[in-house]
């Protein structure tokens, strides 16, 4: 009797209701449907790069799950019950507006919506982990930051368009969803939620390994996000950044030239604007900076040594591909830099909290300390005058 009370039986006996999707499909769906809103959002800010990336892994695991459950012979959720069949998604999207052939688990544009969301879900991850390990020198692949770092705009330009056509293909399969409910009604919207569908077909039915299997690895998959929100540090978003006490490096360096402005990371400018800039010290940005020649010549020696050249530092990288003239001597001139705080308000930088654009600390906290993370970056609150 407990199992009749699920479906809705019409006088002649017959099951007009049948429950196709399982409890986990739907878990899954809905969980997938959240982290990935999150995920897009999460991209916009460079500052959330790293709930982004937690984000990012957390739906890799979730596709792991979808791929091994369309494996396990669960009835119409497994990849065999899909409906690939070129001539039937031909018929499917020519005859969308006319009364068409009813399917009860995925719709042949479904089967392939879902095949490519899950392809290019997963593509967009791995690719993902790349560039977090060939730009920002984080998580598991933060070696190939030292390796093959001049390859990290190959791996961005790999994951945007990766993850430009993984959301080209959720907005058509929503765009589909919504269609089908405003020309044939409530199916299948809600049939993703309770699960049920007012057809007759065979109801779903899971074995036992296969809800231990669901229970693991959904439960695995919230348990796995909030690990790695409360580790910070494990290998798979851990930074290989470390930190440089100049103080220690290079004292003279980081008494001169922390004097009037932020400490600059030598990493910020090529070897030719250094020379240029510490030949010229007596007229430096209008002030006289002049040190004695020994002095001079030692700080010199250590920035050119240190330059944007030698850095695998995504900054390094970037500004010295962006400049023109290779000489220039002011970050805040080359156009990565304009092009990184263009859009940030004239207002703000004129602030008191701020003062300046060279004033890169009230920013970005731990430059001083070498380091330049999208985690770390943070607009000061400033004042309304
Ligand atoms: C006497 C004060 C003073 C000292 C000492 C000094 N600077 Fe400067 N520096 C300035 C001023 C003023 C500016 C211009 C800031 C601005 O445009 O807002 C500047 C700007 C810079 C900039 C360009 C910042 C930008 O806008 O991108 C660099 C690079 C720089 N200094 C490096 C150094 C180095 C290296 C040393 C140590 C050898 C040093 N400075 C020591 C006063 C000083
Ligand atoms: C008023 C705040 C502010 C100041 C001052 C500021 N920045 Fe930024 N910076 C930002 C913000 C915000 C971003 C992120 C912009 C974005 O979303 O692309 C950023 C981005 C950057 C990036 C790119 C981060 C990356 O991915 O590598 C670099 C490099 C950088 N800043 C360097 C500097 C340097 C050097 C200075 C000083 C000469 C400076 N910034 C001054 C706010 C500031």
């Amino acid at each position: 009797m407990k199992e009749l009370s699920k479906y809705l039986i019409t006088e002649d006996g017959k099951m007009t209701k049948s429950y196709v999707w399982s409890f986990f499909t739907r878990l899954f769906h809905i969980f997938l449907v959240v982290t990935v809103a999150f995920l897009f959002l999460f991209a916009e800010f460079d500052n959330l790069l790293s709930y982004h990336v937690i984000i990012g892994y957390t739906v890799g695991v979730l596709f792991l799950f979808r791929i091994i459950w369309g494996f396990l012979d669960v009835k119409y959720s497994k990849f065999q019950d899909f409906n690939f069949n070129l001539y039937d998604l031909k018929e499917y999207m020519f005859n969308i507006f006319g009364s068409k052939k009813e399917y009860i688990g995925h719709n042949p544009a479904s089967s392939w919506a879902i095949v490519a969301m899950i392809t290019l879900g997963i593509l967009s991850v791995l690719s993902g982990v790349f560039v977090y390990g060939t730009q920002e020198g984080m998580g598991i692949f933060s070696f190939l930051n030292t390796t093959i770092f001049k390859k990290m705009e190959f791996f961005e330009e790999i994951h945007e368009f990766f993850t430009t056509a993984f959301m080209i293909v959720i907005f058509a399969h929503i765009a589909g969803v919504l269609l089908e409910r405003v020309l044939h009604g409530p199916k299948t919207l809600e049939s993703m939620i309770n699960g049920y569908k007012e057809v007759e077909a065979q109801s779903l039915k899971l074995t036992l390994f296969q809800k231990l299997f669901g229970v693991f690895w959904i439960g695995g998959s919230i348990f796995f996000l909030i690990y790695m929100l409360s580790h910070p540090t494990n290998i798979l978003i851990a930074d290989a950044n470390k930190a440089v006490d100049y103080q220690k490096e290079h004292p003279l360096f980081e008494n001169e030239c922390r004097s009037c402005h932020t400490l600059y990371p030598p990493y910020l400018l090529p070897k030719a604007s250094w020379v240029k800039l510490m030949d010229n010290l007596e007229n430096h940005f209008g002030d006289d900076a002049s040190l004695e020649a020994t002095d001079t010549v030692f700080i010199k020696d250590y920035l050119v040594n240190n330059a944007a050249e030698d850095s695998t530092k995504e900054a390094a990288f970037k500004i010295l591909k962006s400049m023109k003239e290779k000489d220039t001597i002011a970050i805040t001139k080359t156009s990565y830099w304009k092009r990184r705080h263009q859009e940030i308000d004239q207002e703000i930088f004129a602030s008191a909290e701020v003062k300046a654009k060279s004033n890169c600390k009230a920013c970005h906290n731990n430059i001083e300390q070498g380091l330049l993370n999208d985690k770390d970056i943070k607009i000061p609150d400033i004042a309304k005058g």
